[in-house]
């Protein structure tokens, strides 16, 4: 439905892509539910599903119970609702007041946090005579947006008096919930829940408060309250190193290229820019083309490994904007074989997490920043017709 095969990736020419395994994330989103059962799901799919690929990411989490979904931009949020997602979509930011308007034709769910929003929100519901649900985001302790606590009772006498708004929602966000156990997490949380009485105060109960992210869906089970909004660990990545197969998780992503040159040179001979890499001895040479125009970064020059036939081998020498070198040694490696950059090959695998600790970053970094043109390949999609039949198919025999 949405992603090239790989035949048709590789008749258009690209000697890279992306598989994304979509029966990983209606597991993991399984698992993520079962983890927290008595909440609702909001699978974050901002950064275009942490790089795995919208719409195909945010369908296979609605497949698997998701019951919204949550993205930073409005561009985001439009391209789901154009690929016509009909589900909730949180939009966790404040856009440009410009955009009102074209949330409410969208019919998108805004964080609200400044008057200002607020104001233009108000005015295009109000002209269209209609009145758009928001969540309000209060700041709990990191500083990013939201209405801090000594604003609260101003900002929220000024919000109940607009009209056209309808406040659902209030939420804010934890700073360091990917360490267990750590006191701001638990003076965050009850930050929040004075804040949430406080705005109850003001204007009576609200039907969604939220606050975990996937490390507190993991680890925190008080904080799941009525929404969960795990984003990391839906994609099998692990929101910390002490949360590390907390769950029963699977990696979705893997990261795929064809080897497309192969060479035997002499001991002496140095490899790419900077002629950094010296060989010791004879060895065959291969091209990866994969560069750090693709979002494979420079930094993991000489460092990283990649699996070629199930076997590891160093990135050698630099990496360039679209190819890297590997010495394999004695290995009779051919041109079209595959190497594996994220992901598993026979036994063995490299996730995303041992290449951000090659260059001092974090999993989500390693998969968001996987270019555009790189080819997303879905593997188990269930288009989202057929989940409607199938849906309804389940409920007759059940009958
Ligand atoms: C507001 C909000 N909620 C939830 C998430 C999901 O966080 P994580 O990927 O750590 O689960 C994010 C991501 O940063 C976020 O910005």
């Amino acid at each position: 439905m949405s992603g090239l095969s790989r035949e048709e990736v590789e008749r258009r020419g690209h000697g890279v892509w992306a598989e994304v395994d979509l029966g990983a994330i209606r597991h993991n989103i399984a698992e993520l539910r079962a983890v927290a059962p008595r909440s609702e799901l909001m699978g974050v799919v901002k950064g275009y599903a942490y790089g795995h690929g919208n719409p195909a990411v945010a369908w296979a989490m609605l497949q698997a119970g998701a019951t919204r979904l949550g993205v930073a931009r409005v561009a985001e949020a439009l391209h789901l609702r154009e690929a016509g997602v009909t589900a909730p979509i949180h939009v966790f930011t404040e856009p440009p007041p410009r955009s009102a308007a074209t949330m409410l034709t969208y019919d998108l769910t805004p964080a609200v946090y400044s008057e200002a929003f607020a104001r233009s929100l108000s005015e295009a519901a109000s002209a269209g005579g209609r009145r758009i649900g928001v969540h309000v985001k209060v700041d709990t302790g990191m500083h990013r947006v939201g209405i801090m606590a000594s604003d609260l009772p101003d900002a929220m006498r000024a919000l109940k008096a607009l009209d056209g708004i309808a406040i659902e929602g209030a939420w804010s966000h934890f700073a360091v919930a990917d360490v267990p156990g750590h006191s701001f997490t638990r003076r965050q949380f009850e930050l929040f829940n004075e804040l949430v009485m406080e705005i109850e105060k003001t204007i009576g109960p609200l039907r969604y408060k939220h606050m975990a992210n996937s490390a507190a869906t993991l680890s925190l089970p008080e904080s799941h309250l009525d929404i969960v909004r795990p984003g990391v660990a839906a994609y099998g990545l692990w929101p910390g190193p002490h949360l590390t197969n907390s769950a029963d998780l699977r990696p979705a992503m893997s990261l795929r290229a064809r080897i497309n040159a192969s060479k035997v040179l002499p001991a002496g001979e140095r490899l790419s820019y900077g002629l950094r890499y010296e060989l010791e001895r004879d060895g065959r040479i291969v091209t990866v083309p994969v560069g750090y125009a693709d979002g494979y970064d420079r930094g993991l020059s000489g460092r990283a490994e990649v699996l070629i036939e199930g076997k590891r081998h160093r990135v050698s020498g630099t990496v360039c904007m679209d190819q890297f070198l590997v010495d394999v040694g004695e290995d009779p490696v051919e041109i079209g074989a595959v190497a594996t950059l994220i992901g598993s090959d026979g036994d063995a695998h490299i996730t995303a997490e041992e290449l951000a600790g090659v260059i001092g970053t974090i999993n989500y970094e390693i998969t968001t920043r996987i270019a555009s043109r790189v080819p997303r390949v879905y593997l188990n999609e269930i288009p989202p017709a057929t989940r409607d039949v199938a849906a309804e198919s389940t409920q007759t025999s059940t009958r």
